[in-house]
């Protein structure tokens, strides 16, 4: 009796081995796999390290009639792969199997010695949208990512006008592009221009990630990094908001503030990001929520409508007259050498601060931040809000978890030493 299983190339899941172990005994992970279709655990000689860059995946069938078709997939060196490729005969008990291994591009690409995969037809776009955009680091932190994980992405950044909004989500959908980031001025429009909202975006009101997605066989919409070779047409786009989560987790990592629970905290600005701000130290169960906008009436506006959303949230629109455990800038003052602080030092003092979150995080000490340290309070940059906004969108387009540190220091150089 014989079978042919076929090993074609596809991109989810994975295979704790290595290419040396494969090329020991090639076709041992697979036997293995025969048995049972899903690896039980990860095998003890497993080597993390060696699996960082590459990543390649197989799947198998097994014919006569397709009756079979299970998948996993293997991270490993993309020589290797190309060292694989050719057929072998497996026998398990003597059932004959011809083992076709393939090695596709897409996932097995070229490698500079930078690490960086080098563009090729397979290669896969993501980009940032804003207006103006010139200024982003977004580039520069999601491409350290994408070299670290060994996917064959870039990540771009675009000048979008407002106008051409529509017309730039519809081209990179045309053109496949993996996932978008949208900048100022585009996160608000674009809740009208996605196919769907996640309750993300509509939570906070603002799309900041997009996802694209194409629907499989089974006619389920998936990522199209789950997509080996041609993406089929028809994608949607799927909006996200990142943000809110991003500052939370900023929160409590960078500041260490433990709990936002029952938190008293002043949020200086309502604004888009100080609306979302809001909104979401709302839905943390913050004690009290003070308020304070330039403008008045907006902060009044963002006030009404956490009570409307969050019953019994205490929300002020004014200065606490005693002492808070953290205040947030999410103004743009800052921004300029020559700007003042984003308070009125008459109805508040940063003694009365445990904490001080800066949004702001070029330059790296604003005004806020160094009288902040002044007096005594723990005090952070909105650096790491923007990482996580990024790692948390990564995430979203790959499946895979986003590498922190690369990101972090990507960011730090692009930043600071430019
Ligand atoms: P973002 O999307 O970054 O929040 P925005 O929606 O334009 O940008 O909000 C900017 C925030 O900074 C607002 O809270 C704004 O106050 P107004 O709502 O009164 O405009 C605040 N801001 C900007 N310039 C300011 C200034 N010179 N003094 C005080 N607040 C200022």
């Amino acid at each position: 009796m014989s079978a042919t299983a076929v090993l074609s190339i596809r991109e989810f899941g994975e295979f704790w081995g290595t290419a040396s172990d494969l090329t020991a005994c090639p076709l041992s992970g697979i036997e293995w796999r025969l048995a049972d279709g899903l690896p039980a655990k990860r095998p003890k000689h497993t080597q993390r390290s060696a699996l960082r860059r590459f990543a390649l995946g197989y799947g198998w069938e097994i014919m006569p009639g397709l009756t079979q078709r299970r998948s996993q997939s293997f991270r490993f060196n993309s020589d290797r792969a190309r060292d694989l490729a050719g057929h072998w005969m497996l026998v398990i008990g003597g059932l004959a199997l011809e083992v076709v291994f393939s090695a596709v591009p897409s996932y097995a690409p070229p490698v500079s010695a930078t690490g960086r995969t080098e563009i090729n037809a397979a290669t896969r776009f993501c980009a940032v949208f804003g207006h103006p955009v010139r200024h982003s680091a977004s580039p520069a932190m999601q491409n350290a990512a994408i070299t670290e994980l060994g996917l064959n992405w870039r990540y771009l950044a675009c000048p979008v006008h407002p106008d051409d909004l529509r017309a730039a989500i519809d081209g990179a959908r045309a053109m496949k592009f993996i996932g978008l980031n949208l900048t100022v001025p585009h996160k608000i429009f674009a809740l009208k221009m996605a196919d769907k909202l996640d309750e993300s975006a509509q939570a906070w009101g603002a799309v900041n990630t997009v996802r694209f997605e194409a629907r499989d066989p089974k006619g389920r919409w998936l990522p199209l990094t789950r997509f080996a070779g041609e993406v089929p047409d028809n994608l949607r786009a799927v909006g996200f908001n990142t943000d809110a989560d991003a500052l939370a987790r900023a929160l409590r990592e960078e500041l260490h503030l433990k709990r936002l629970r029952g938190a008293s905290v002043l949020l200086l600005g309502a604004g888009g990001a100080g609306r979302m701000a809001a909104l979401k130290l709302a839905a943390e169960h913050v004690g009290s929520l003070f308020l304070v906008n330039r403008t008045v009436r907006k902060a009044e506006r963002v006030a009404t409508e956490i009570r409307r959303r969050f019953a019994g949230r205490k929300v002020i629109v004014g200065y606490p007259r005693h002492r808070v455990d953290l205040v947030i800038n999410a103004t743009s003052l800052g921004l300029k050498p020559e700007d003042g602080l984003p308070f009125d030092a008459r109805q508040f003092s940063l003694k009365q601060a445990g904490a001080v979150y800066d949004m702001i995080y070029r330059p790296a000490e604003t005004g806020l931040l160094k009288a902040a340290k002044a007096a005594g309070c723990r005090a952070v940059n909105g650096l790491g809000m923007l990482l996580y906004q990024g790692a948390a969108a990564l995430e979203l387009w790959s499946g895979k978890r986003a590498p922190l540190e690369p990101m972090r220091r990507a960011l730090e150089k692009e930043i600071y030493d430019n």
